[in-house]
């Protein structure tokens, strides 16, 4: 594991940034998978920026998003594909047909988590995993349970990350009740993950996912197994590392 501790949001934006652009310019067909929450924001700033002074280029690269609420559809502002779009898609010369998010709107789950896999299969697997953290140490949506799921599945949102992301919303009850995420397969097959968490509220989260015991009760301390994990945690975040 790389472990990078920088002063602050901005730094880890820019670093974060930096980590991307790099592996881009190595394999302009590189396939991303992509995360959102706010921690990401500042570092999709970065990556516009970039791409706008033509340092680096999205043309040939394809993207996978970790998850979805479940029961929203694209156009609603607080649904992922709404997040992304704002944040990087739209504003990237990425192919739209290459840019993938798993449907919230969906009565056939089952087939929209199979073909998600298949489609990550068929691209050769990803190249670069970008995640965040929940507080409850979870990633994309796969929350704290008894055993970590592989394939890309629909859950049940727990409480605490009801709790969390009900900032976003008008209430608590808005706060959609499932989501559909990517499983644990997809994500440590990826060639090369990158995780990202800043604050003192993911001080916790990130002690017991690098440093704890690795359990499905931690989703992220799985991450321990990765070949090439890269950490990139602001002051706050890194506190207890
Ligand atoms: C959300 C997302 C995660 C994200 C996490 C932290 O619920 N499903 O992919 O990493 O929670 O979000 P934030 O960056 O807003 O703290």
């Amino acid at each position: 594991m790389k472990l990078y501790i920088v002063e602050n949001y901005d730094e880890l934006s820019k670093k974060a940034a930096e980590v991307i652009a790099e592996e881009i310019k190595i394999k302009n067909d590189i396939v991303l998978g992509l995360a959102t929450g706010s921690t990401p924001e500042g570092m999709y700033a970065e990556l516009v920026k970039m791409h706008d002074n033509g340092e680096i280029d999205f043309s040939n690269a394809s993207t996978f998003n970790l998850d979805e609420y479940y029961g929203l559809d694209d156009e609603h502002e607080q649904s992922y594909h709404y997040f992304m779009n704002k944040h990087l898609l739209k504003k990237i010369n990425i192919d739209s047909k290459k840019t993938n998010i798993p449907s919230g709107c969906t009565d056939d789950v089952e087939k929209v988590c199979k073909e998600y896999d298949e489609k990550i299969e068929a691209s050769g697997g990803i190249d670069l995993q970008l995640l965040g953290i929940g507080m409850n140490g979870h990633i994309g949506f796969n929350e704290p349970g008894n055993y970590f799921v592989g394939e890309t599945h629909i859950v049940n949102l727990t409480e605490d990350t009801l709790d969390a992301n009900a900032r976003f919303f008008e209430t608590l009850d808005d706060v959609p009740k499932k989501a559909i995420t990517m499983g644990m397969k997809s994500i440590l097959n990826s060639k090369k993950i990158l995780l990202i968490a800043s604050g003192s509220g993911k001080a916790d989260a990130m002690y017991m996912a690098l440093r704890g015991p690795i359990t499905p009760k931690v989703p992220a301390s799985i991450l321990q197994l990765h070949q090439n994990l890269i950490v990139i945690v602001d002051n706050e975040a890194g506190a207890k590392l």
